[in-house]
């Protein structure tokens, strides 16, 4: 696959900015494109003079550039063909991300398995199974027991919701793929908070999409910004629950007042995850015509896969048919058990909520002692913080972090357009002390960088 000089501009965003020499912050950001996937292994990269021209910088600089990429081994050349894009030999590419040996990572935003109560879960779950032996096994809009679980829990929360409004899908990610292929024509607009949950990025970008971003500021979403972007889509996604990745909650006001005027998808994955403010209503008491994603992934765990889409029955219609091409259904035994779960309220559990604030705390007390600089505000929910450094550093900080021992998922992971060059997104799920060594390993990469010396050679992958 031949990659256009164009394409590579696009992806690389602002590059330019930051300290040390252009070529270095050029190969960097190259390699973490590669790295996450973005430039895809065994494309070719434009010519030197091609590239150089589409980013408006010398062909010195792009020359230098590639040859780092060449000498660390993410891009191999031929003569009279261009270069080609892989990874470097030996065993690091076959090493999932944070598997090595003491590395931290960051990159992850979602909480290991609550032990005790899953076995519970699944015995239960496994009790039940039997009830299901006489049918096929095969059902798209879910198991009863978990569409009524999930229905009873919007009914806690003070929205009235059947069975028929619901269907289970294989996590939230899987929900908002089929939803994009039911509302989202090829071309098609989509407004989205900017930063945004980056697989839902993805998600639009193959759909082919032209996705209009509204910018979530510090002081939160501007409703006359996304209502004037919403009379001109056909499609809006937002995530006002403890948003990810800044970890801000939509008030209660805004929600009553705002009108998109397009279909719009709400991401109630992090809802459960309040830890300083009352758990927020649910989006939909307000805009009754709105779709909700929910899952377990980031409440109960992610190893569950188990989502949903709460909407009107006429469209779960449309859903079921679209799933039919790419599964089948979602496993029952974990369907039984997410509904064991859930109808025991565990995906609300006081014990998790306070182990988070905990983790959050020292996370940001380690912010303050190593990265003062650094500004971090603590989120009321969620799992992430979204902490902004002075300088445009965030590639080349994700792309040297490997080095001291910690991979991090870069802020333009987080947006379009190359945005988010000082921004980091910090997850809060690891244990404490974890936290802290990888803060002070963050500081170390950061000092490493500032004063230019940056040899990595290992890679970080994006989750
Ligand atoms: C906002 C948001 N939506 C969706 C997902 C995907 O969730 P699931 O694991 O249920 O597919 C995530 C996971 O990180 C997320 O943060």
């Amino acid at each position: 696959m031949r990659i256009g000089s164009h394409a590579v501009a696009r992806m690389l965003g602002v590059w330019r900015e930051g300290p040390g020499p252009a070529h270095q912050r050029l190969s960097d950001r190259l390699r973490l494109l590669i790295l996450d996937g973005r430039i895809p292994l065994g494309g070719t990269l434009p010519s030197e003079r091609d590239l150089a021209e589409a980013l408006g910088t010398s062909r010195t600089t792009v020359g230098s550039a590639f040859r780092t990429l060449v000498d660390s081994g993410y891009v191999s050349t031929r003569a009279r063909t261009r270069a080609t894009v892989r990874l470097p030999d030996g065993p690091v590419p076959e090493r999932p991300s944070g598997t090595d040996e003491g590395t931290i990572d960051l990159s992850f935003a979602a909480p290991a398995a609550p032990v005790r109560i899953l076995h519970a879960a699944f015995a239960a779950a496994v009790e039940q199974l039997p009830r299901h032996f006489e049918r096929h096994g095969y059902d798209r809009y879910g198991t009863v027991e978990l569409r009524e679980a999930v229905a009873r829990s919007y009914e806690r929360r003070g929205l009235p919701t059947r069975p028929d409004h619901i269907l289970v899908t294989n996590g939230a990610q899987h929900a908002l793929a089929l939803l994009a292929r039911v509302l989202l024509a090829p071309r098609g607009r989509v407004v989205l908070d900017h930063p945004t949950y980056p697989h839902a990025l993805t998600i639009f970008s193959e759909a082919r999409a032209r996705i209009v971003p509204v910018a979530l500021t510090p002081n939160g979403w501007d409703a006359e910004q996304l209502e004037a972007a919403g009379r001109q889509a056909d499609f809006a996604y937002l995530i006002p629950d403890f948003h990810n990745p800044t970890g801000m909650c939509m008030p209660s006001s805004l929600r009553r007042q705002l009108r998109l005027g397009c279909p719009t998808v709400i991401d109630e994955t992090m809802t459960d995850l309040a830890l300083d403010v009352p758990h927020p209503e649910p989006f939909a008491l307000h805009s009754p015509a709105a779709v909700s994603v929910g899952s377990v992934s980031k409440s109960i765990w992610g190893g569950l896969r188990v989502g949903w889409i709460r909407a009107r029955p006429s469209l779960l219609e449309r859903v079921e048919k679209v799933r039919l091409t790419t599964d089948l259904g979602t496993p029952v035994v974990e369907q039984l058990a997410t509904a064991y779960l859930l109808e025991r309220n565990q995906s609300r559990r006081p014990e998790m909520l306070r182990q988070l604030r905990s983790q959050r705390d020292a996370l940001s007390r380690a912010l303050s002692e190593h990265l003062p600089q650094v500004h971090a505000p603590r989120p009321a929910g969620g799992v992430t913080m979204w902490a902004t450094f002075p300088e445009p550093v965030s590639s080349r900080l994700a792309a040297v972090a490997p080095d001291h021992g910690v991979t991090l998922a870069a802020g333009p992971r987080f947006g379009v357009g190359g945005a988010f060059e000082r921004h980091v997104r910090l997850p809060f799920t690891l244990p404490a002390p974890q936290l802290i060594e990888a803060v002070r390993r963050i500081a170390q990469a950061e000092q490493a960088l500032t004063q230019g010396v940056t040899g990595i050679h290992a890679p970080a992958r994006m989750a």
